[in-house]
């Protein structure tokens, strides 16, 4: 069985999607832990409730970032997951983190990225009077929201929309989005290739307001 980790920050409304799908054969794999760098982080009661082992590694316990990540590696590597999913995970890891996952790490991020890497991704597509917004899933590359996209999703940015409403529509649908990324990844049909991520042949579609990116191979 593929064993997944988790890394959260708060509320794991995508920890969550993500355990669900496993749960539902959508995802062929387990969640084998939750692993935050808060003990605030909400997420954490689902994910015991469903029996999953979780752990905290509180960031405000270390002066040394290199420090946390290095402990935070070790932790990660004590769960042998196959895959790590940054799902609303709120900390910048560092080169020596990124490499040792890399290929194997992935991220959902609120934009349609290249646009928007960073926070305030809602806000600044407002700002922009962009017509469209969205989420990506890549592969984590040690540059902040640079790595190759598996696949994004889009949805419509209305003109009544607040930051909290497009917010919320973006959110559903990268609930979605990332159980199909990492259902693509965990299947070996996404794959990292030297900086890139390539699709395999057995494609599965993504959701209907989405398309799929990376290279055919
Ligand atoms: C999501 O929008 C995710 O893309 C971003 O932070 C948010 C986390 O939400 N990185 P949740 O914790 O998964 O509910």
């Amino acid at each position: 069985m593929t064993r997944i980790v988790v890394l959260i920050s708060g509320r794991g409304s995508n920890m969550r999607a993500i355990v669900e799908a496993c749960q539902n054969g959508i995802i062929d794999g387990s969640v084998v832990a939750v692993i935050s760098n808060t003990i605030k982080a909400v997420g954490l009661d689902y994910a015991q409730s469903q029996n999953i082992d979780t752990a905290v590694l509180d960031h405000t316990q270390f002066s040394d970032r290199n420090e946390f990540d290095t402990q935070l590696l070790t932790l990660v590597d004590s769960y042998q997951p196959d895959w790590l999913v940054l799902a609303g995970f709120m900390r910048v890891l560092n080169a020596d983190f990124v490499n040792h996952f890399l290929g194997r790490m992935v991220n959902i991020h609120p934009s349609l990225l290249p646009l928007y890497p960073g926070l305030n991704t809602h806000k600044k597509a407002l700002a922009a009077g962009d017509t469209e917004h969205g989420a990506t899933a890549h592969f984590v590359t040690p540059e902040l929201d640079a790595g190759p996209t598996i696949a994004q999703t889009r949805v419509p940015v209305l003109p009544t929309d607040t930051e909290q409403t497009l917010a919320n529509r973006v959110l559903q649908a990268e609930h979605e989005l990332i159980t199909q990324a990492l259902q693509l990844c965990v299947s070996g049909v996404a794959r990292y290739t030297n900086g890139k991520c390539t699709l395999g042949n057995n494609m599965t579609k993504i959701p209907a307001t989405g398309h799929q990116q990376g290279e055919p191979s």
